[in-house]
């Protein structure tokens, strides 16, 4: 096995080697090694990719669907994503130069910042948020400028934003977005949106928005920012939630051509095209199976009440989540504030795995995130022990 040379430890890329790896994942991985436990903590579906959509990667494998791709995408695909976008969406993009497909929503995320951003620029995110902004943000040489939006039942406000714009002064370049939001799945109201947009616009700033879990939203209307500001947003999702399709990787990212056409060559350099066979079941997916995260949300939706009923009962706080699959819980006072302990304390005593709220950023502190991508059997089993662990402690 060789090992790295005396002379050469300590040489790599020193912001990759500044970066610490992702909060959750090194929690799940501790707390995973503990006999008996059930884990709420991973954001993955529980569910099964629809036949139809395994149907069309398996006839593109037998169709020897084998060769590069186009970068950007196969046009079946790329219209799929544009008509996708237009019928739900209400935002025309052109599959021809508008959209590229992308290894996940996550290769989206790394390829339109490190096409955006350059050393010194700031990007505004509303906290708690999806952490995986924080290192890809900080490996561009741009710095997060994190916005704890728990004051405000965790959304960024139009004035919040502005008072943030006013004290940094010149160097924000973007603001970014996403909703419903990983961890606390509250939706951004349309009114919102606009206040936002309207700023946005007057600061001159670009708008990356994540909708990953919009097609998991549960009695509320979902809007893209998008549809108010598309001359100066970048659209982020993929299939990965809506679908149950995070081991396909598939993702997309869409916005006005000029800039399109950098994030074309940054996801050419990474990964020169999407798999043949995963770009088919994309292109199933959207086109005729608009209404499978249907069934999934009517399912995401029953275990959410039961979560948030349970949970409220055992004496936790918490904002009712509109969309995704978790909820993001005050941990009760007699418990104190350091949720790390605390979920700690929790996997250990109570066999319970749960994502410390720190984990996402300022304004997560204290608190904890339930994944509820989990059967009802289960759910209501860690209800059951986290009550018996809170009497115990308290
Ligand atoms: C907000 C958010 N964006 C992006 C991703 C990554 O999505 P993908 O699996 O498509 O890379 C996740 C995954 O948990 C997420 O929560």
């Amino acid at each position: 096995m060789p090992e790295l040379a005396a002379d050469l430890r300590g040489t790599i890329n020193h912001k990759l080697d500044a970066q610490k790896p992702s909060g959750i994942r090194a929690f799940d991985a501790e707390v995973s090694k503990i006999p008996g436990i059930i884990k709420l903590t991973i954001g993955e579906p529980d569910m099964d990719t629809p036949e139809h959509v395994k149907q069309a990667a398996i006839k593109s494998i037998q169709n020897n669907d084998s060769h590069y791709a186009p970068q950007a995408g196969k046009p079946e695909l790329l219209k799929a994503i544009s008509k996708y976008l237009k019928d739900t969406r209400g935002v025309d993009y052109n599959p021809e130069n508008e959209i590229i497909s992308t290894v996940g929503a996550t290769e989206a995320l790394v390829a339109a910042l490190f096409s955006l951003l350059n050393t010194g620029d700031k990007v505004v995110i509303p906290t708690p948020i999806f952490s995986l902004y924080f290192p890809l943000v900080a490996m561009t040489g741009a710095t997060a400028v994190q916005v704890d939006t728990s004051a405000d039942d965790f959304i960024l406000t139009p004035e919040h934003l502005e008072r943030v714009l006013q004290r940094e002064g010149k160097g924000v370049k973007v603001v970014l977005l996403n909703y419903p939001t990983n961890p606390t799945g509250r939706e951004y109201p349309k009114e919102t949106l606009q206040g936002l947009a309207q700023v946005i616009t007057k600061h001159h700033l670009y708008a990356i928005a994540d909708e990953i879990y919009s097609d998991l939203v549960y009695g509320v209307k979902h809007y893209s920012i998008a549809s108010m500001i598309p001359e100066r947003t970048l659209f982020i999702s993929g299939l990965s939630k809506s679908h149950a399709m995070t081991g396909y990787r598939l993702g997309y990212v869409a916005g006005p051509a000029e800039i399109i056409a950098s994030i074309h060559k940054m996801h050419a350099y990474l990964v020169t095209a999407v798999t043949d066979n995963v770009q088919a079941a994309g292109a199933e997916a959207l086109s005729n199976g608009r209404k499978d995260p249907l069934a999934f949300r009517k399912i995401y939706e029953q275990r959410r009440d039961m979560i948030v009923a349970g949970l409220k009962k055992l004496g936790f706080k918490l904002a009712t989540p509109e969309g995704a699959f978790y909820v993001f819980a005050k941990i009760p006072d007699q418990f104190g504030k350091d949720d790390v302990k605390f979920a700690l304390q929790l996997a250990k005593e109570a066999k319970v795995g749960v994502t410390p709220g720190s984990a996402f950023g300022a304004g997560g502190e204290g608190y904890i995130r339930l994944s509820y991508a989990a059967s009802d059997e289960n759910i209501q089993e860690c209800l059951k022990r986290i009550g018996a662990f809170m009497k115990k402690l308290g």
